[in-house]
């Protein structure tokens, strides 16, 4: 298999492999409306095979960041419509990733809404808000009935995400915000329906892409997890556990026929993420995490060994507007600026250099 051919995911029809990894850039200020400079950076790498926006909340209790865009207003979802309209003008294709953020926030920065998760087990480390770094604070156990909430604004979401015009969603399972929260012993101990055996710790994800595969189509649906991923205090140290919980999530999801489940973990080619690729029977984006940036080298091995159907790229996606032109020619590549990952403004945004102008 060939890294620049052609793949259909679903109902995503994708112009290459390499996809754009899921990136928070926190540029989209207080009211979390894509403007003009989230619109040029996105048109910018419309030439990857598929977009996947920044997590993007679906509710205002679910923001992590400042300066996060939303899907919950009309204003927002006019702002993802002319992301979703430049993209198409320039032939790409992008769904948002859907991201509840748990107990990874503050107040400082939700609008003074209450921090919610599982259970209520605080992150021991510093949120980032608008005023500053203050210890992460006890979040509120949501109630039985308060997580079939969440389920019912996953799906709201992904209907204002097609009502926008975009392609999809990706829903966020991963890297330890609200959904990882649930499926991790570590931060799960209730003792309901939603927690206790793996299979009940699986339930609200389930719930969750079943809810949104019942709103929009499950081909346009993809998943993230990063099972084993170890951050921001969703420990999942017993292999045969996690093997439980992600086994019981995919084999529940597999009649969906989703359009693709996407993961993040250190060993893309190992035991653990080719057997939960088997379990879930759709097409597998891989990402090996934050250790070491994406190469062109490891993507193209990914896809010749058919390791993967679909690589996710990060950082070099942000340094490189037209990286899969540079990566098929072999050309250079910008360095990659991480101190203004998270800045205001173009500067380390929109202002990577193509190898053409124009
Ligand atoms: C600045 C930055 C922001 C990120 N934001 C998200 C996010 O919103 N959602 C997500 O699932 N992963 C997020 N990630 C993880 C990336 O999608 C990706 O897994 C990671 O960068 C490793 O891939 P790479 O080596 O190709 O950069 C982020 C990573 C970085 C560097």
């Amino acid at each position: 298999m060939d890294l620049f051919s052609p793949v259909t995911l679903g109902e995503l029809e994708l112009a290459n492999r390499v996809a754009m990894a899921p990136l928070t850039r926190m540029r989209s200020g207080s009211s979390g409306v894509p403007g003009d400079l989230v619109v040029e950076h996105y048109a910018q790498r419309a030439g990857v095979g598929l977009i996947v926006t920044e997590g993007t909340y679906p509710n205002h209790e679910s923001q992590a960041f400042v300066g996060q865009p939303g899907i919950v207003t009309d204003e927002q979802v006019a702002g993802w419509r002319r992301v979703a309209d430049a993209v198409h003008a320039r032939g790409g294709r992008v769904v948002v990733q859907v991201m509840h953020g748990g107990r990874v926030t503050h107040p400082d920065t939700n609008g003074g809404r209450r921090v919610v998760a599982p259970s209520a087990i605080a992150i021991d480390g510093q949120a980032r808000t608008s005023t500053g770094k203050h210890p992460y604070p006890v979040p509120h156990a949501l109630t039985t009935g308060e997580v079939r909430d969440v389920v019912r604004d996953f799906a709201r979401a992904a209907e204002r995400a097609v009502e926008a015009g975009l392609d999809g969603v990706e829903i966020h399972g991963a890297n330890g915000y609200l959904l990882h929260e649930f499926l991790a012993p570590s931060s799960n101990v209730r003792d309901d329906e939603y927690g206790g055996s793996p299979e009940n710790r699986a339930r609200l994800v389930a719930e969750v892409v079943t809810a949104v595969a019942d709103a929009i189509g499950a081909g346009r649906v993809g998943l993230r997890i990063s099972p084993e991923h170890g951050i921001q205090d969703a420990l999942e140290p017993d292999r045969a556990d996690v093997l439980a919980t992600y086994g019981s999530l995919l084999d529940r999801l597999r009649p969906l026929g989703l359009a693709y489940l996407s993961v993040l973990h250190r060993d893309p080619a190992g035991d653990l993420v080719q057997e939960l690729r088997r379990r879930s029977g759709v097409p597998l984006m891989a990402n090996s995490g934050f250790a070491s940036v994406t190469t062109r080298e490891e993507a193209l091995a990914l896809i010749e060994a058919a390791h993967a159907d679909v690589v996710a790229v990060g950082r070099a996606v942000i340094a490189n507007p037209d990286l899969v032109e540079r990566w098929a020619g072999e050309h250079p590549e910008n360095e990659i600026r991480s101190h203004l990952f998270y800045a205001a403004g173009a500067e380390g945004y929109t202002d990577y250099p193509a190898l053409r102008a124009g």
